[in-house]
C-alpha cells in the first residue's frame, strides 16, 4: 500500500436527497425560479408537488443540523428531464429567505415523495377546464400546461391569474407564449394546439389591461363576458385552483354555487383545490 492509499479522504459533507441547481431565475423582488437535477427514481404526475428545501443553521448548543423543508409544487412537466421550481422571496421567510441566493452548481434537499391533488386524476371528463392561480400558485399549472394530457382531455384550457403587480405575470406570460413553439406538444398534440388555451391575466395593485381580483370579475360577470363562455357549470367545466387561503376559500364557495362538486384522487369531480406555498 501507499501512502496516499491509507490517507483517510475527508468526507465531503453531502446533503441527503441532494440534487444540483441547473437554473435560476429572478424575475421580481418577491419572485424567482429554478431548475435541479432530477432523481433518476423520481415519478410524479403533473401538478403534484414535493418537499425541498436546505440545511437548516446549526442548533446553537449542539450544533446538530437538521433539513428547513416546504412543499412546492412542481413546475416542470412529468416528462422533462429536469425538476423546476417557482418560489417567492420572503424577506424573513426562514426557507425562502436562504433559498432566493442559491446559484448554479449549489445543491438543494429534494424528498422524492410526490403527492398532491392538482392531477387530472381527480377530475371527472368535462369539454373546459379553468386554472385559477395567485401569485406562486401559478407553478401546478405551468406543469399542467407543458403535459400533453391537458390537450388531449379538454377542448379549450382557461387559464386566471392574478397577482398584485404586473412583473410577477412575467413568468406565466413567458411560458405560455412558449408554448407556441413547443416542438415535442406540436408533434404531440398536433399544430396549433396551444389555441386551445385563453390567459386571462389581472393585476390589484398595478395599472394593467385588466384590473381587479378574478373572483369580483367573474361576479360582475365581467371575466366571461371578456373570454366568451359562460359561468362555470357542472355539465361542461373543470376546475383547479391554487392561491392564497381566501382566494381559495372563495372560489370553492363560488363553484358550489355554481353546482360543482370538490374532487379527490380517491373521489374524482369537478374541481380541485391546493394551497400555494408561503414561507
Ligand atoms: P389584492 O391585492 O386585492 O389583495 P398575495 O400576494 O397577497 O398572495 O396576493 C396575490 C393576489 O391575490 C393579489 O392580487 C391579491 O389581491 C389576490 N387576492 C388575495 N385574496 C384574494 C381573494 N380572496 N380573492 C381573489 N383574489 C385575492
Amino acid at each position: 500500500l501507499t501512502q496516499t492509499d491509507v490517507t483517510p479522504v475527508k468526507a465531503t459533507p453531502t446533503l441527503p436527497d441532494a440534487q444540483t441547481v441547473t437554473e435560476v431565475k429572478h424575475y421580481t423582488d418577491r419572485l424567482f425560479s429554478f431548475r435541479c437535477t432530477r432523481p433518476a427514481s423520481l415519478r410524479f404526475r403533473s401538478g403534484e408537488f414535493v418537499m425541498i428545501g436546505l440545511m437548516g443553521e446549526p442548533h446553537p448548543e449542539t450544533g446538530k443540523q437538521k433539513p428547513l423543508l416546504r412543499a412546492y409544487s412542481i413546475a416542470s412537466p412529468s416528462w422533462d428531464e429536469e425538476l423546476e421550481f417557482y418560489s417567492i422571496k420572503v424577506p424573513d421567510g426562514p426557507l425562502t429567505s436562504r433559498l432566493q441566493h442559491i446559484n448554479v452548481g449549489d445543491q438543494i434537499i429534494l424528498r422524492p415523495k410526490p403527492v398532491g391533488t392538482l392531477v387530472h386524476d381527480a377530475l371527472i371528463p368535462g369539454k373546459r377546464l379553468w386554472f385559477f392561480a395567485t401569485g406562486t400558485g401559478f407553478a401546478p399549472f405551468a406543469s399542467l400546461l407543458r403535459e400533453p394530457q391537458t390537450y388531449e382531455d379538454y377542448d379549450e384550457i382557461i387559464i386566471t391569474h392574478t397577482c398584485r403587480e404586473v412583473g410577477e405575470l412575467t413568468y406565466g406570460r413567458d411560458l405560455i407564449a412558449a408554448l407556441k413553439e413547443d416542438e415535442l406538444l406540436n408533434e404531440l398534440i398536433g399544430e396549433g394546439f396551444w389555441k386551445k388555451i385563453k390567459y386571462y391575466p389581472t393585476t390589484t395593485r398595478e395599472e394593467s389591461p385588466k384590473m381587479g381580483r378574478i373572483t369580483d370579475l367573474m361576479r360582475s360577470g365581467e371575466a366571461f363576458a371578456d373570454l366568451g363562455v359562460p359561468p362555470l357549470s357542472p355539465e361542461t367545466d373543470r376546475a383547479m385552483i391554487c392561491g392564497n387561503l381566501a382566494f381559495n376559500l372563495e372560489l370553492k364557495e363560488m363553484f358550489e354555487e355554481y353546482g360543482l362538486e370538490e374532487g379527490a384522487n380517491s373521489r374524482p369531480a369537478h374541481y380541485v383545490v391546493e394551497k400555494a406555498f408561503l414561507d
